[in-house]
């Protein structure tokens, strides 16, 4: 009745942003990521008849009420799929910041999902696991596979066809992802208000919508065919398009500081200098700069004479969803 599961939080290089159904978290558009290695999860899920309820200790210490009464309504759902009433203990440890912009809401999910259900004894395949990933965050579902997946938004109400699928294993392509920590607080407006205010109040919001279709194309033929250029420049523009759509929004917001555009401005500038790389932002002041091993370096040595930066994590293709024998000790 116990599992120990480790998932790995990805970056999106097509957004989702937007859903058609809160509830089931069913989006508006398809997605497409990048598992990372460096940011992790790992989770540990025992059901135990002698409970009298759910129990949740994050990073060693008990949860908020808030945070466990998420937990709890999630596991509800894992209850209701398996047919159980046990409650459990969960014990979970984020390597990657948390409400950050640093996608732990992705490998927080995921790595529940599989926990919880492999606790119950269901040996569930991936394209189940992704669905059940799916309803605790929608960036989750992608986390699940390593390497690059895209996540297809399917048409049914239901959800049943709404889950990510690989696209490239993480051995096929050394990109990297230099995480650019600038701050690392609680982010004031969760992925989750933000693009709800988005869909309900920004007229930018259908440009969105329509150009997301070709750059996935245009995103999955870089993949395939391992241009870099291609790669970085579709994923920067759909960045930068997710971006404003909230500045459209009622009331209106953003989640850039100044120093997230100091981090842009100084990539624009790599890239006068012959050197590849773009950025991509998530909901949160942080820059991801996506660039090739042979660079990597050079942009670290250019970013660290930022003030402003307070980190760098240098991240590679990372694995899906891994099974463990027991959480590792914190410290
Ligand atoms: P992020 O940029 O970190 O993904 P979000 O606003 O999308 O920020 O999600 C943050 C939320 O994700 C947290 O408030 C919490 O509910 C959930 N979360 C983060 N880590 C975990 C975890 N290890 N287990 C379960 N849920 C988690
Ligand atoms: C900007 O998956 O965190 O990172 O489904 O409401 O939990 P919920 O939101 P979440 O949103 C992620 C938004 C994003 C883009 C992305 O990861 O695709
Ligand atoms: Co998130």
């Amino acid at each position: 009745m116990k599992a120990v599961a480790k998932a790995h939080t990805n970056i999106a290089l097509i957004k989702y942003w937007g859903k058609r159904n809160d509830e089931l978290i069913l989006p508006m558009n398809n997605s497409l990521s990048l598992t990372l290695d460096h940011f992790y999860t790992t989770t540990e899920v025992q059901f135990d008849e002698a409970l009298q309820t759910d129990t949740f200790i994050f990073n060693g210490e008990t949860a908020s009420d808030s945070e466990s009464a998420k937990i709890s309504s999630y596991l509800d759902r894992i209850r209701q799929f398996a047919g159980v009433q046990m409650y459990a203990a969960v014990r979970s440890v984020n390597h990657v910041p948390t409400s950050a912009g640093f996608a732990s809401s992705a490998s927080g999910f995921a790595a529940l999902a599989a926990a919880s259900t492999k606790a119950l004894g269901l040996d569930l395949d991936r394209k189940t696991l992704s669905i059940l990933a799916r309803q605790g965050s929608g960036s989750a579902c992608r986390s699940v596979f390593g390497g690059f997946a895209e996540w297809e938004k399917g048409s049914r109400t239901d959800g049943s066809d709404s889950y990510a699928v690989p696209i490239m294993s993480k051995t096929e392509w050394d990109v990297r992802v230099l995480s650019v920590l600038l701050e690392s607080n609680e982010k004031p407006i969760s992925s989750r208000k933000g693009m709800k205010r988005t869909v309900e109040t920004s007229p930018f919001y259908s440009g969105w919508l329509e150009a997301v279709d070709h750059e996935l194309k245009e995103i999955k033929t870089a993949i395939r065919t391992k241009d870099f250029e291609r790669l970085g420049k579709v994923a920067e523009a759909n960045a930068l398009k997710m971006h404003a759509t909230m500045l459209g929004s009622h009331p209106p917001f953003t989640y850039w500081q100044s120093s997230t555009m100091a981090v842009m401005e100084e990539v624009q500038h790599l890239r006068d200098k012959g050197i590849q790389a773009y950025y991509t932002i998530d909901a949160g002041p942080n820059v991801k700069i996506l660039c090739l091993p042979e660079d990597e370096q050079k942009i670290r040595d250019e970013l660290e004479n930022l003030e402003m930066v307070k980190g760098i994590y240098g991240c590679r293709p990372g694995p899906g969803i891994e099974y463990k024998e027991k959480l590792p000790s914190l410290g």
